[in-house]
């Protein structure tokens, strides 16, 4: 690969308040540095859009550092490795990892492997590269792990899936009916529930947008209470479903979607039900599981060629366009994984 002169980049302007006004980022062109000893250039192919982001844009600590004013933003990529100068890496690898918002970055070799995120990727060439980021990537993983590993998801469960057509609870939809449940979605709109329905093949589906009280349209459509509770929304959603779990019910908390970005955090009223229903609610984090991950990987990329679970993300073209399409996260105007096909000109 020839090498740029220049790499473009999101930086952060600020950050978020109270929701996305669209200016926290900004576009810029930095000069591309040569690469020195032990360095390694990636070129993004794609990046990810996760719920993820609004923490990182947020002035909040997280489990990752903070990011400051005029740093690149941070995400989820698969980049090609366009040049090295580094003994374990080659021009063409594959690597998923978490870098800047950036068409190229240079990064320290020993870094890349040495940080507990980054992983080497071959790609199956029957396989379309976004797969790796959703449903044989993060989310995929995390909806495997959260189910099987924490939630203990056992055939013939009935689970219900907050966010269930988004990135992470597609694929909760499709690992819980794989593993013999009996599954239920809660999504926005009747589009996203007819889709839950008709092409997932979900036991039904739940608009709470369209609920007058979700707590009983829920006891409505799950009379006998939900056994496992996959929950990446929390909020006034988790308050609603406690009062439908089942005696011993396992609540997997993969995250909290609906408070993220907001200065203001909504109070859970019904906890105390987990003490009278005997409930177990654990969170967990993805990146404490990628040790054990290329097992997961590989049962996952059989089960997908083997059409067993179908990959569907939301395709944006151009980093440039990255920026314009956050906003979903926070409407839920994607069906699946949000993917940004960088399209860098020298690959
Ligand atoms: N624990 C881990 O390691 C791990 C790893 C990856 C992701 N996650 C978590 O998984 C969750 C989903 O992430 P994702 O990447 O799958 O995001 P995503 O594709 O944006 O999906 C999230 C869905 O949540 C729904 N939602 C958003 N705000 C809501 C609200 N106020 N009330 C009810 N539903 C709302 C939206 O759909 P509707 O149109 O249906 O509202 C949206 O499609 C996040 O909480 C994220 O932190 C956890």
């Amino acid at each position: 690969m020839s090498k740029p002169d220049h790499f473009h980049a999101w930086v952060i302007d600020h950050y978020l308040k109270d929701g996305l006004d669209g200016s926290e980022l900004h576009w810029e062109s930095r000069p591309l540095p040569s690469l020195k000893d032990g360095q390694v250039l990636l070129s993004t192919c794609l990046l990810s859009l996760d719920a993820s982001n609004l923490l990182w844009l947020s002035e909040r600590e997280d489990y990752l550092p903070q990011l400051q004013i005029g740093d690149i933003m941070r995400g989820n990529i698969i980049a090609r490795v366009g040049a090295s100068c580094h003994p374990a890496f080659a021009e063409g690898d594959y690597v998923l990892t978490i870098q800047g918002w950036a068409d190229y970055t240079i990064v320290d070799g020993d870094a890349l492997l040495g940080d507990r995120i980054t992983m080497k990727i071959k790609p199956h060439a029957d396989v379309p590269l976004d797969a790796y980021v959703g449903t044989l990537g993060i989310t995929g993983w995390s909806a495997f792990i959260g189910l099987m590993k924490v939630g203990q998801l056992k055939a013939g469960e009935r689970v219900l899936i907050s966010g269930a057509a988004g990135a992470t609870g597609i694929m909760a939809a499709q690992i819980a009916k794989a593993a013999g449940a009996e599954v239920y979605g809660l999504a926005g709109g009747a589009k996203k529930c007819q889709f839950l329905k008709d092409t997932l093949h979900l036991d039904d589906a739940i608009d709470y947008k369209a609920a007058e009280n979700l707590e009983q349209t829920i006891s409505q459509v799950i009379p006998e209470g939900v056994q496992v509770f996959f929950d990446n929304v929390g909020g006034e959603i988790l308050d609603a479903v406690l009062p439908n779990m089942c005696i011993n019910g396992r609540i997997v908390a993969s995250g909290s979607v609906s408070q993220y970005g907001h200065a203001e955090q909504y109070g859970v009223k019904n906890l105390p039900l987990i003490t009278s229903k005997r409930l177990r609610m654990e969170g967990f984090l993805i990146l404490d599981y990628l040790q054990q991950i290329n097992d997961v990987l590989a049962t996952m990329e059989t089960w997908l060629l083997d059409g067993k679970l179908i990959n569907k993300n939301h395709i944006i073209q151009g980093l440039e366009n990255a920026q314009a399409a956050l906003p979903k996260l926070m409407t839920g105007g994607n069906i699946g994984k949000l993917v940004v096909y960088v399209g860098n000109e020298f690959d």
